[in-house]
């Protein structure tokens, strides 16, 4: 176990991105409570993700990562999660074709609820208000109740995410998963696509891939895996009393698990190494994400590194780079270098939501082109250092929502306001986001062509 770790230790560090909680009586008598709820997720999962993670991290499967930036309490429904998962598993087939390796599935679903603003407070109209942190902490309306952080919110957070995790999972293992299906809904976009050429290629090899396989008696009849899939959850750690009251200890292996989704993951903002949220997941055994921007330097990272996985294990940290398109070929390379140096076993993953927000028309939105752009760096990067460019962790829906400008079927500036509904930041929609999975299967092909084959992971 970590030294002088416990699950409260990260009380007694320097914090940020503290809601201010009125009545800090309430929120403690809250955290109680959560405390005797049952857990999200069991340790075994967890174990079953990091083995999954270190197939990537050793350049033998492909990480795909993705959901709502926030979730919210309003957009629960069986449909948003349906057409979520929908969308994520044909990209999940594309990508497993193209790069002929697993592809690990994680969303960002089932506590992705709190978040970290830039600053404390929002002024509209001349009247400031706190800002919005997440569902779990307040309200998103402009006013004064709204916006006070209630403790009560965090019940609710976690009630949506056990029905929500409770719908996936019976997706996910109940038939939905199906690859037939997932193929026929695959056939449908490209048919509808305007790049429609482009993809077909891919697409018809797939057909042929699972006609042969039909044919020789290879069917989900007959062979589970093929009407299955493992679909692990993943958030943010940021509201660490919430995170604490779901910290557990794992009877079997004596150690304790964040037990709140599979992986959580470090925000860009909330990385400093002697500071509460580096303290709180140094502890926990479950696999761990931490968000990498333009301010990370390599001596740095090194050091949390060693924090975070002293025993140097494949599948505990992923690094989650999110530069911009402009600065990813500046940045990443020197992190690539001393990470290889030193011999850190770490998987790398693209976020190219996150560095590339603009305003257009009073919207924050993001162009397709520079998220792809930035992909593109990142596996050009790659290729150059020698690495693998382990996976892609993007904020994306299900809907056809009118948040990120551009793609094939292309949302304009002056689009954005007709569906413009995301709690926090732009996302991809279910086409933009399947065109991505058709355009980085298309990277996955060149890294192939350039590199031997590997043999195929096995967990
Ligand atoms: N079980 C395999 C996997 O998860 C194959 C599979 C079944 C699959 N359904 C899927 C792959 C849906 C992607 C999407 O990889
Ligand atoms: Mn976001």
């Amino acid at each position: 176990m970590a030294k002088d770790w416990t699950p409260s230790s990260w009380r007694s560090m320097p914090i940020e991105q503290v809601p201010d909680y009125p009545d800090p009586n309430a929120l403690a008598e809250t955290e109680k409570r959560l405390a005797s709820f049952p857990p999200l997720v069991f340790a075994g999962e967890a174990r079953k993700l990091t083995r999954a993670l270190g197939e990537v991290a050793e350049g033998r499967a492909f990480l795909l990562q993705g959901g709502d930036c926030a979730e919210s309490f309003a957009e629960h429904g069986a449909d948003n999660i349906r057409d979520f998962f929908r969308a994520f598993l044909q990209m999940a087939v594309v990508l497993t074709f193209a790069a002929s390796q697993p592809v690990v599935k994680i969303g960002r679903i089932g506590g992705q609820f709190a978040k970290p603003r830039s600053s404390g407070s929002e002024t509209k109209d001349g009247k400031t208000l706190p800002s919005y942190r997440g569902d779990i902490i307040n309200g998103i309306e402009f006013d004064e109740a709204s916006r006070i952080p209630n403790p009560e919110r965090q019940v609710m957070a976690y009630r949506q995410s056990a029905a929500t995790m409770n719908l996936l999972r019976a997706f996910a293992q109940g038939g939905y998963a199906n690859l037939d299906n997932v193929h026929q809904w695959m056939l449908g976009f490209v048919a509808d696509s305007p790049e429609a050429e482009r993809y077909r290629q891919l697409a018809d090899r797939i057909s042929e891939t699972m006609n042969f396989m039909r044919a020789i008696g290879i069917d989900a009849e007959s062979h589970p895996s093929l009407r299955e899939t493992d679909f692990f959850t993943s958030h943010e750690a940021l509201l660490l009393g919430y995170e604490e009251a779901f910290t557990r200890v794992d009877s079997t292996s004596g150690d304790w698990y964040a037990t709140s989704g599979h992986m959580i993951w470090i925000g860009d903002r909330t990385r400093q190494e002697d500071h509460a949220h580096v303290e709180f997941c140094r502890g926990i055994k479950n696999p761990i994400g931490l968000k990498c921007g333009p301010s990370m330097e390599a001596d740095g990272l090194l050091r949390l590194i060693d924090k975070l996985n002293p025993e140097n294990k494949a599948g505990r940290l992923t690094l989650i780079t999110r530069f911009g398109h402009e600065k990813v070929e500046a940045h990443l390379p020197k992190l690539i270098r001393a990470v290889e140096k030193e011999g850190r076993k770490v998987v790398w993953s693209c976020d190219p939501m996150h560095g590339n927000t603009i305003t257009l028309n009073h919207y924050k939105t993001r162009p397709f082109d520079r998220i792809l752009a930035e992909v593109q760096g990142f596996f050009d990067v790659h290729r150059a250092e020698g690495t693998h460019a382990g996976g892609i962790h993007i904020e994306m829906t299900g809907k056809d929502v009118t948040e990120c400008t551009g793609g094939a079927r292309p949302v304009l500036a002056e689009d954005l306001s007709d569906r413009y509904h995301t709690h926090c930041d732009p996302r991809l929609n279910a086409n933009q986001a399947l065109e991505l999975a058709f355009l980085v299967a298309e990277l996955l092909k060149k890294d192939q062509a350039a590199n031997a084959p590997k043999q195929a992971a096995n967990f």
